[in-house]
């Protein structure tokens, strides 16, 4: 837990155009400052921050927010983290946990090892890339075997790929020479003991890949052999180390992250070699499994950065089969899920190679298919007409189906497959909803909701949401009151805040937005122990969602009047011009749709009343409503109207 007082000191000491400003240009447009928004592509500026205010909003994208949601969104932080690195900007101290002595020690010692390991390996990047370009050894060996690849210098300068020379301890001696402590460069995996106690090269004669962080410094190293001899594995890697866990890491994403981002998805291939190809192509936004099955950790980090990959695996039908598991597992983890083929034989690598830029652009582009449809197709064509294999392969389908979080995706999965497969879609939702079931009797913890029913259900629920949707216009029309006004001067209260809150307690007025009512209970509750009221608490609040509610009303004009006007036929004066109005209006428009609400839903019931006397109840209850709406118009309107 971070207290808030230090919250507070972080967010003060933060200025919101600093943060911005170093990562997007901004010109000064009267009180504001404008820009091109990093969140989307866009030619001319509509990314808006508001030092006064603290926020930034683009009228592009819609993403707004505080400086803490800008870091959020940015770097691809959670809120602490987020936190932590403005903290780290403005020297502001962390608020470590009280550790005793002895964790205390382990701690530093792992922050020294970790440092440690890190400046060894920057060295061993320097001098794997120094030995390749200089080395006579390097050059005629390693140089020119990246060049017959087709790798450009500049490729290879970019991604920092090197050479072991094939000599018992180059590497060895020289960082030993450098001072480098034994036991360290041991622990790093770059260098090993014999049996007779003699310290030697890990990698000898083998081109290197460098493994980088999120932040592009050297955590790891992949060294190929280059000789063609089955005995020896093909790759050696880094073990495990402090700085280094495979199953963490995607070779790639640091030189990935921000095409990722601006593109909105990620390929997704299984060679080092496949993601220097598509970078030479232009291809930014890619990453590799280098060749293990994906981890949970993996999907995780593809899952701070986008929702939508696209798998390009080899080309040989034995490869995408052995792949299909761990695709599944994309699919499982919610991500969306394309994938392209290659011709038999050819990877993306050889591909890009063969084809050239443009022409494997293009190839990508056609050939992009969902995935879940092409396994279909796939297991279809392998099944041919044996029943036996057929009704296995439904069953399949139904499984990979089911373990798609999302009951919207399931559903449209199932109506495409059901075509495919030429089987009833009603058996298919039966199937994929008994063992979405089971899966949750199983583990309670996960989330899965079952479809209940086909297509007048999944109507049913678009209407809902777009009732909700429209049903929010009011809710946000409040909370900007609050956020514009809350502080000022009403008769008979402290202020508007508080006059808001009395009525919609007063009139029971109900609100559905899970965020407006969040932040109206947390008002209530904090003007319950002091009377002032301030906006900045809710713009900087330390839940992120309710910040970035805040901010983004914040940054819109009211929109009361012209929805107001149409529906109910009453004048105001335009918004903001009068902020007692604007509240009534605000409260008014709430009240009046939740009534709205009552007499639709009432008038639905009628479709499925029976007896003479269940109809003459609605139509009661109808009159009713009709004349509480009257009234509530009247009586606003005397309020409103001067
Ligand atoms: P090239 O053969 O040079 O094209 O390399 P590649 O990176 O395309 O290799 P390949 O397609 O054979 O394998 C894909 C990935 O699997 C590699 O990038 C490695 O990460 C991994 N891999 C392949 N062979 C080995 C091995 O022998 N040991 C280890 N640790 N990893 C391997
Ligand atoms: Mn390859």
């Amino acid at each position: 837990m971070i207290p808030r007082s230090k919250i507070d000191e972080i967010i003060g000491a933060a200025s919101i155009e600093d943060v911005v400003g170093e990562y997007v240009s901004l010109k000064k447009r009267g009180a504001n400052l404008q820009g091109l928004c990093p969140f989307h592509n866009e030619k001319t500026p509509s990314f808006n921050v508001s030092p006064a205010k603290g926020i930034y909003k683009c009228f592009g994208c819609g993403k707004a927010g505080n400086v803490v949601n800008f870091v959020m969104e940015h770097e691809h932080l959670e809120y602490i983290p987020a936190l932590k690195f403005l903290a780290e900007k403005y020297r502001i101290d962390w608020p470590e946990q009280q550790l005793t002595d002895e964790q205390l020690a382990a701690e530093k010692q792992r922050s020294s090892e970790r440092e440690s390991l890190q400046i060894i390996n920057n060295f061993a990047e320097t001098y794997f890339a120094n030995t390749l370009q200089h080395d006579e050894e390097g050059q005629t060996i390693g140089l020119s075997y990246f060049e017959e690849r087709g790798f450009r210098p500049e490729t290879i300068e970019k991604f920092k790929l090197g050479y072991s020379k094939d000599s018992w301890d180059h590497f060895t001696q020289t960082a030993i020479s450098q001072g480098f402590n034994s036991e360290l460069l041991k622990k790093s995996g770059l260098v090993k003991e014999s049996e007779q106690g003699k310290l030697y090269d890990a990698y000898r004669g083998r081109v290197m890949f460098t493994i980088h962080n999120l932040s592009g410094k050297p955590i790891a190293f992949a060294g190929r052999f280059l000789k063609k001899d089955p005995k020896s594995p093909k790759y050696v890697n880094s073990p495990e180390t402090v700085l280094y866990h495979k199953s963490n890491e995607l070779y790639g994403m640091y030189y990935a992250r921000n095409a990722i981002s601006k593109l909105g998805y990620v390929y997704l291939v299984e060679g080092y070699t496949d993601v220097i190809s598509l970078h030479q192509a232009g291809v930014e936004n890619v990453v590799a499994s280098s060749g293990t099955s994906l981890t949970e950790n993996q999907i995780k980090l593809i899952k701070r950065f986008t929702e939508n990959v696209v798998v390009l695996y080899d080309g040989d039908a034995a490869g995408i089969k052995a792949s299909l598991r761990g695709i599944d597992m994309l699919l499982e983890g919610g991500l969306n899920v394309k994938t392209v083929q290659f011709p038999e034989g050819e990877d993306p690598d050889s591909y890009c190679q063969k084809l050239g830029p443009e022409a494997f652009a293009t190839y990508l582009d056609e050939h992009k298919k969902d995935f879940m449809l092409f396994k279909t197709n796939l297991l279809l064509e392998d099944a041919g007409n044996d029943p036996i294999k057929r009704a296995q392969l439904v069953r399949e389908i139904v499984e990979s189906i089911s373990k798609i979080p999302d009951a919207f995706k399931r559903m449209s999965f199932i109506r495409e497959t059901s075509k495919l497969l030429a089987v009833d879609e009603q058996l298919l939702v039966t199937e994929s909803n008994r063992l979405v079931r089971t899966k949750l009797s199983g583990e309670a913890k996960t989330s899965i909701p079952p479809i209940e029913s086909s297509l007048p259900t999944y109507q049913q629920e678009l209407r809902e949401l777009v009732d909700v949707q429209h049903h929010d216009a009011q809710e946000k029309d409040l909370i900007r009151v609050l956020l514009w006004y809350g502080n000022q001067p009403v008769e008979g209260f402290h202020h508007v805040a508080h006059y808001i809150l009395h009525h919609l307690a007063a009139e029971e007025i109900a609100l559905e937005h899970p965020i407006a009512l969040a932040i109206i209970e947390e008002l209530n509750e904090q003007l319950s122990k002091e009377a002032e009221f301030n906006s900045n608490y809710l713009i900087h609040h330390s839940n992120p969602e309710i910040s970035k509610f805040a901010a983004d009303i914040l940054a819109q004009p009211l929109e009361i009047s012209p929805n107001w006007e149409r529906l109910y036929d009453i004048i105001i004066d335009p918004p903001g011009s009068n902020y007692l109005q604007d509240a009534n209006a605000a409260l008014a428009a709430l009240q009046l749709k939740n009534i709205d609400k009552m007499i639709r839903h009432n008038q639905d019931s009628f479709n499925s009343a029976e007896t003479d006397e269940e109809i003459e109840n609605l139509q009661r209850t109808h009159i009713h409503l009709k004349e509480l709406q009257a009234n509530l118009t009247h009586k606003w309107g005397t309020v409103i109207v001067k």
